[in-house]
């Protein structure tokens, strides 16, 4: 769930293209009934005690699937224990869930390559860390506006409602990284849709009213299929009336992953300078604390 469950979205993403079963992401108690014996299944939880993710690991044990788990410690670490089944331990230096997503999204796909389920990820992980470095030179906070790419999108989404629109495939699982970092480090409403599904529904919602409290950032790469350019094209020409801005935001890279996490630290950066902007503080998250205190009592 939340700032753990987005490393199975990102995973998915970058490899669902080339995993020879499919990868499924579940948010919420229970396993699709085809999850059987025969499944693996990776529990991930930061603090290891989201109710949703300890029953679904539980369902898993019980239901005599491969299950991996992976938390700071928690129920899912005492009950990997007492089940006797792989537990990861997310190191404990990340002071918050979403700051992890580099730590659960490489258990993950060190799980799926243990698994022989996708080749070894080795190059293309260091290629992607290398290019993540060099990014995060050119977006950090040393950087003025004028040369800062993820400053200028905070400029652009601070006084609006976000659409974070992207195609499907490799960014999928970045444009749910942006719209949820855009909620909990900017404390804003932001929603996430895909092309070419928000070409068949959203876009007759919003070609004829005033659009103009809204702003569509479009996560493109250079993997996208090639009908996405002039679909974009078309979509930005037909909600043009309504004060809709439809702007470009590209990632890097020639591999899925380096795509998806150069898109995630551009969004991960924007996020918080919104958050800067808007007054607010990215760090804590005390509404959504305030509803687990809620249910557990
Ligand atoms: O960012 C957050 O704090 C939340 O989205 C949490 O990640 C979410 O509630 C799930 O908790 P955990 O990551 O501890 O499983």
């Amino acid at each position: 769930m939340g700032g753990s469950g987005i490393a199975g979205d990102v995973v998915r993403s970058a490899f669902a293209a080339e995993c020879p079963v499919p990868i499924s992401v579940t948010k919420g108690y229970r396993l699709p009934g085809w999850c059987r014996s025969h499944s693996l299944v990776i529990a991930l939880s930061f603090s290891g005690d989201t109710e949703e993710t300890v029953a679904c690991y539980k369902e898993a044990f019980e239901r005599g699937c491969t299950v991996v788990a992976a938390s700071a410690g928690g129920r899912l670490a005492a009950a990997a224990a007492s089940n006797r089944t792989p537990h990861v331990t997310v190191p404990g230096d990340v002071s918050m869930p979403r700051a992890a997503l580099g730590y659960l999204a490489s258990i993950t796909i060190g799980v799926l390559s243990g698994s022989g389920l996708i080749g070894d990820p080795g190059e293309s992980v260091a290629k992607t860390a290398d290019a993540l470095d060099a990014l995060a030179d050119r977006v950090g906070p040393d950087q003025p506006t004028h040369e800062n790419e993820a400053k200028g999108l905070a400029a652009v989404v601070a006084d609006r409602i976000p659409l974070v629109w992207t195609s499907e495939g490799p960014a999928e699982g970045a444009a749910i990284r942006w719209k949820t970092q855009l909620n909990e480090n900017a404390k804003m409403p932001a929603f996430h849709s895909i092309l070419p599904e928000l070409d068949h529904n959203e876009i007759e919602g919003l070609a004829t009213v005033d659009a103009g409290q809204f702003v569509a950032l479009v996560l493109r790469h250079a993997l996208e299929h090639p009908r996405v350019a002039a679909r974009v094209e078309a979509t930005r020409a037909l909600v043009a009336r309504s004060g809709l801005e439809v702007r470009d935001v590209w990632g890097a890279g020639a591999t899925a992953l380096e795509v998806v996490f150069s898109l995630i630290m551009l969004g991960d950066f924007a996020s918080v300078y919104t958050a800067v902007l808007r007054g607010v503080d990215p760090t804590p998250v005390p509404v959504l604390m305030g509803l687990k205190e809620r249910l557990a009592r």
